[in-house]
């Protein structure tokens, strides 16, 4: 039996990267999943799942707009009867525009997808939750919400806001049996991070990828899923409130090219 056996799950940013990632693992343990994109890619993670054996069904979707975070929550609700898994993971990096180039409708349109889309998604799936007395929400962060240094500052700002609202939401979740929490990936090879890749392969610099953490190479989109299928399911059933980062290490310890042991 899956992880995921019979669960309701949604799953945004579902068309590339670590949300087809997770659309296929999550559907591999059992999942009956809505996936959601902005994208065409959306279609091909449905084709992928399907080709694999899985239930799901594609919705092209802007996960920061409320009409249609509520319309996408419903469908999984009147097509599986029930919500148990959301994961808001879709997000935009906005580039590393300096901060004094910086304008007002670049913050806006970076908050509203990283932040107040995992907001949309908190409010829109709560009651469904809180109704059946169970269900576990996962948010995308980054260590860009940790520390400063792996973004520009709307992103990072975003990525704070996204673990305070996990934390605030958690709080406000008390005694419903509803869980949220947030994982923070370090450097992972997908759609978001595809011009660094590129970049470095073209100077002949890819092998210096990832050299800052203690695994010394960058993350894959199927080891953030990893992470996410287990706080989705009921293994994490006492864990809640929390940020995790996934980085092969790099937001414990020093940038600094000491000897290793
Ligand atoms: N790749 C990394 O190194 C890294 C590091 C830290 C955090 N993250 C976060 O991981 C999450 C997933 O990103 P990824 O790395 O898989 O990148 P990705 O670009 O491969 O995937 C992100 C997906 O989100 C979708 N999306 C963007 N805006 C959307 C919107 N308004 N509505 C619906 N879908 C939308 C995109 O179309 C894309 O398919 C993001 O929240 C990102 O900020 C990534």
């Amino acid at each position: 039996m899956g992880r995921l056996e019979g669960k309701s799950v949604v799953i945004t940013g579902a068309g590339s990267g670590i949300g087809r990632a997770a659309s296929l693992l999550f559907t591999k343990e059992g999942a009956r999943l809505i996936a959601v994109d902005k994208t065409e890619g959306v279609k091909e993670t449905a084709r992928l799942v399907s080709e694999a054996g899985g239930t799901v069904e594609a919705v092209m979707a802007d996960a920061g707009n409320e009409a249609d975070v509520k319309a996408f929550i419903d469908k999984a609700v009147a097509k599986y009867g029930k919500l148990d898994v959301i994961w808001a993971n879709a997000g935009i990096s906005g580039g590393l525009v300096p901060l004094l180039e910086q304008t007002v409708e670049q913050w806006q349109e970076i908050l509203r997808v990283n932040l107040i889309g995992p907001f949309l998604a908190v409010k829109h799936a709560i009651p469904h939750m809180t109704r059946q007395g169970s269900g576990s929400i996962v948010c995308t962060a980054s260590v860009a919400g940790l520390k400063a240094g792996a973004s520009a500052h709307p992103y990072a700002a975003s990525k704070a806001g996204v673990i305070s609202l996990v934390q605030t939401t958690a709080y406000s979740l008390s005694g419903t049996g509803v869980r949220i929490n947030a994982v923070c990936p370090g450097l992972i090879e997908t759609g978001m991070t595809k011009p660094i890749f590129d970049n470095a392969k073209s100077r002949g610099t890819d092998h210096k990828i990832g050299q800052l953490n203690p695994l010394k190479r960058a993350g894959q989109p199927h080891e953030l899923a990893a992470m996410g299928l287990f706080l989705a399911s009921d293994e994490a059933s006492y864990v809640n409130g929390q940020a995790f980062p996934v980085d092969g290490g790099l937001t414990a310890s020093m940038p600094y090219a000491g000897k290793p042991a």
